[in-house]
């Protein structure tokens, strides 16, 4: 079996208190695959250093071989901050209207591309599979081509991929396309993004398509594009419930809500995540029904991310104002309806949190998977399951929103999030549903939950990049 070369933004550091979802079901499931075929992670160590010399650190934990190098403050601005964070992730999130253009962070992603792949290299050996994440490193596989490297080399894209005519208005993006086309295998998390970049390199570059078996042909090279709906670490995350950690945390939420139904939001402070919109639907609820506030308490947790972005600080003070108006109009001595947390919490404790909240609200206007929702599932009582309602605009609806068998509740409740009417009537819907509807969707969904997880989905990727 071919050792492995996985090239990231960010490295996981095993044990690593973060941020629920992604990154920790991904550390887990990377680890795994990193131990079982040796090789390497390399990648950004988070850390700034002015007088960088171009050193790497190396760490062995666990069997896993970790090395990364520091970034320079002017790239962790242009790079990170710059065009990864200001450019690529509002535009993959069909937020143009967000999107910086700027000449200087493009260089600056182009130069940290090239700088990872000088980095590397000695990495590398004749049969590695070399797996590369995300919209930081879109560049990577190119560059390394231009190394010599003739290895396998993957591209997995975390986030969606933007219909056709919105990506045209990326300054240059014929350049960024066709460095994709230098990987052998391109994953990505649906059909739906998977659709619109084949349409891209139909349309815009002429490329030969074959849609049943995702070979894209262009200027002698041949790719292969396809979905890998990517999954949360089952083993892993199913086993914290029986955690002291995990008991204890569903003790504290119950004992705190006080018999009310606990509804639970847990995401990055990010607009793609939807959180004014949803605070908009909470409040629509509550106009609605003024008197359930004695009924339902809503949870957000809500730890800040990429703060040096101007769009995340504002995206933060609109959450904090929409949130205290509605706690101004609703409370009352006794009563608080929404609690907005901005820290995180270890994967323990929100599964106890999961466990204990009835409603499990996870409404982004875009998001390539999210693995929250799948989470959430994965942390009910079989036999007293809350409700997941959930953004038609999530990667994850593809998989949880499907409909039943008798063609009318399938399993999440799947909501338009940018419609306050339409989430407020869930959150009724959900703080109503019988125990017997609760169950028959929460048995729709917890089948590819289980299945479908991240180990099935480093496999499969694996697999099919040495399959070559
Ligand atoms: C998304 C991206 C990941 C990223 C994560 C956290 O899930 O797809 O690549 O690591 O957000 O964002 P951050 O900027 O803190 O790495």
């Amino acid at each position: 079996m071919s050792r492995l070369v996985v090239i990231s933004n960010r490295v996981a550091v095993p044990k690593a208190r973060g941020v629920a979802g992604a990154q920790g079901g991904l550390a887990g499931a990377l680890n795994a695959a990193l131990k079982d075929r040796g090789g390497v992670w390399f990648g950004w160590s988070g850390q700034e250093s002015e007088d960088r010399t171009g050193n790497m650190d190396l760490q062995r934990n666990d069997g896993v071989t970790t090395a990364t190098i520091d970034l320079s403050p002017r790239d962790v601005g242009e790079y990170y901050n710059g065009y990864a964070n200001s450019t690529l992730w509002p535009l993959f999130h069909y937020r143009i209207d967000l999107a910086r253009f700027e000449q200087r962070t493009g260089e600056g992603y182009e130069r940290v591309n090239d700088r990872f792949a000088t980095s590397v290299l000695p990495l590398i050996e004749a049969d590695d599979l070399v797996w590369v994440h995300d919209y930081h490193l879109i560049p990577l596989g190119e560059r390394l081509r231009a190394r010599g490297v003739e290895n396998r080399i993957g591209f997995f894209l975390h986030t969606p991929w933007p219909p056709t005519r919105l990506l045209t208005s990326l300054p240059y993006h014929e350049r960024l396309v066709r460095t994709m086309l230098a990987y052998d295998l391109i994953g990505f998390q649906t059909t739906e993004w998977l659709s619109s970049f084949v349409h891209y390199c139909e349309t815009e570059l002429g490329a030969q398509v074959d849609r049943e078996t995702g070979r894209i042909d262009f200027e002698g090279r041949t790719v292969i594009a396809r979905a890998y709906p990517i999954g949360i670490d089952w083993d892993h995350f199913s086993a914290l419930g029986e955690t002291e950690e995990a008991k204890a945390a569903e003790q504290r939420f119950l004992a705190s809500i006080r018999g009310r139904t606990g509804m639970i939001g847990v995401d990055r402070l990010d607009y793609s995540k939807g959180l004014p919109e949803r605070i908009d639907g909470i409040g629509r609820f509550f106009d609605e029904h003024p008197e359930r506030v004695r009924d339902l308490v809503f949870i957000q947790i809500a730890p800040p991310s990429r703060e040096d972005v101007e769009s995340y600080q504002k995206i933060r003070a609109e959450l904090e104002r929409k949130t205290g108006q509605i706690n101004g109009a609703r409370s009352e001595v006794d009563i608080v309806p929404i609690r907005y947390v901005n820290h995180g919490y270890s994967h323990s404790e929100l599964y106890g949190f999961f466990r204990a909240a009835k409603i499990g609200l996870v409404s982004p206007l875009r998001d390539g998977m999210n693995l929250v929702a799948k989470e959430y599932v994965a942390a009910q009582d079989p036999e007293d399951p809350g409700v997941l309602i959930l953004s038609e605009f999530a990667g994850a609806a593809h998989q949880l929103g499907l409909e039943g068998p008798n063609g009318k509740d399938g399993g999440a409740v799947l909501v338009n999030p940018h419609s306050p009417d339409v989430l407020a009537s869930a959150i009724r819907r959900a703080l109503d549903m019988p125990l017997e509807e609760r169950k028959r969707r929460y048995q729709a969904m917890i089948g590819t939950v289980r299945d479908d997880n991240v180990r099935a989905w480093t496999t499969s990727f694996c697999n099919d990049l040495a399959a070559g």
